[in-house]
This record gives structure tokens, C-alpha cells and sequence, in this order.
């Protein structure tokens, strides 16, 4: 997967995508992630990229131009699945919408800064839009470093067998159960005996007991939505 990003500040990325999953994930070559400064294609001697609001209002708007051209220059080479603006009004991001960007081949995300970008932009140079949250970030590059992350674990070969994406929470539309460690006992504070019992049967099923009745104290919405 090829995953183009448009951000003002591409060096906000560096710490997320250079460590952990993401970063061997770019080392096996499942994903490329490329990072375009959207100042680069501003015009002027101030390379400007952000503007008053027509008809007033607090706050700049990023401008459409420098936006448009980069979109354009990358679209020349290569076709995308979808280009996403990530903004607080767009489609709440989920398992689900993770699970299905995932298995697509170039996407690129782009970042908005300020009030917001154009409203040109969003009617005419982007396919979709993606919430991480009801809450305001201060820019799109959190939440764009949050959905390439949900996704690229979902990628064949990111996770080992050891990780793998199937046993996480909410892919099944459940919560994933408690998991422990050794020791065995901490303060007087015990491992479940079925745990540590061998049987694989009841292992099984103390699990999937525990991940129905998280799911049910913490959130049963998910279970609705399941048709539990
Ligand atoms: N940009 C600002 N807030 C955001 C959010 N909650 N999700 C996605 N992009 C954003």
C-alpha cells in the first residue's frame, strides 16, 4: 500500500512512523508512506497557504491552490483509492472503516490546519472524509497518524502470528479478554486458576464468557450493532 500524506507539519509524523509496527512495516516494504509538505506548492514570494474567511469569521482557511496542485502532481502518477480529508465532521472512524481501507492499494490523507480547509477542496478533490473522534484536534495529523496505524497492522504480514489483528478487540465486535502475565501471583493478587489450568477447552471458553460480558458492562452498544 502506498499511502501519501499532505500536512503542514510533515515533521509531526517522524516519531510515530519511525518506531514500532509502522516502522517494520516500512522496513518489509508492505507500506510506503510518503510525506508532502503542502507549503511546497504555495505560490508567492510568502509561500502563503492559509487565508482570511470570506465573509468574516475567526480564523484562517487553508487556501485551495497549493492543496490542488500537490493532489494533481500525485494523482499524475499514480491512481487513488480514495483521498481522504481528515476533519471532526467526517465518518467516524471504526474496525470496520479500518478493515476496509486496509485492503486498498494507494490512499492519500489530508491534513487540515486552521478553521479548516476550502470547502472547494472538500466538494471537489476528495472522495471522503474521516473523524477519529468527536472531539477537535488541533490539525489532521494526529488522526491521520492514528488511521495509518489502525490500518497497516491489518496488512498481511505486519502482525506475527503472535499479534495477529484477528484476536483484537472489536474485531469481532467484541472486546478482547483479560490477558496476565507472570507472575502468577502479585500481592496476593491471583491469575484466574483457568488460566493456568491446561484445559484448552475451558480456556477457550472463559475467554469468549469474559469478552461477552465486557462487552456487555462496558460497551453494549457494540453488541447491539452485532445483533447479539
Ligand atoms: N482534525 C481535527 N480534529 C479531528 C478529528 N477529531 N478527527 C479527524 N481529523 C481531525
Amino acid at each position: 500500500m502506498q499511502i501519501d500524506i499532505l500536512t503542514l507539519f510533515p515533521e509531526m509524523f517522524e516519531g510515530p512512523f519511525s518506531q514500532s509496527i509502522l516502522k517494520r512495516a516500512k522496513e518489509k516494504g508492505i507500506v510506503q508512506i510518503f510525506l508532502h509538505n503542502i507549503r511546497d506548492y504555495a505560490s508567492g514570494k510568502h509561500k502563503n497557504v492559509d487565508d482570511y474567511a470570506f465573509g468574516g469569521g475567526a480564523g484562517m482557511v487553508m487556501m485551495i491552490e497549493p492543496v490542488a496542485k500537490c493532489i494533481e502532481k500525485l494523482k499524475e502518477k499514480t491512481v487513488y483509492d480514495e483521498i481522504i480529508y481528515m476533519s471532526p465532521d467526517g465518518e467516524l472512524l471504526s474496525q470496520k472503516v479500518a478493515n476496509r481501507i486496509s485492503v486498498m492499494k494507494n490512499i492519500i490523507l489530508l491534513c487540515g490546519h486552521y478553521k479548516g480547509v476550502d470547502e472547494r477542496i472538500r466538494e471537489h478533490l476528495i472522495t471522503r472524509e474521516i473523524s477519529i473522534g468527536d472531539y477537535v484536534l488541533s490539525g489532521g495529523e494526529l488522526a491521520a497518524a492514528v488511521l495509518t496505524d489502525a490500518v497497516v497492522r491489518l496488512m498481511p504480514g505486519v502482525l506475527n502470528d503472535e499479534t495477529s489483528a484477528l484476536s483484537d478487540s472489536f474485531q469481532d465486535d467484541l472486546i478482547s479478554p483479560p490477558v496476565y502475565t507472570r507472575p502468577a501471583e502479585f500481592r496476593g493478587w491471583k491469575v484466574p486458576d483457568v488460566l493456568l489450568s491446561g484445559n484448552e477447552k475451558e480456556i477457550v471458553k472463559w475467554k469468549h464468557e469474559q469478552s461477552l460480558e465486557r462487552t456487555r458492562q462496558r460497551r453494549p452498544g457494540l453488541m447491539d450493532d452485532a445483533g447479539f
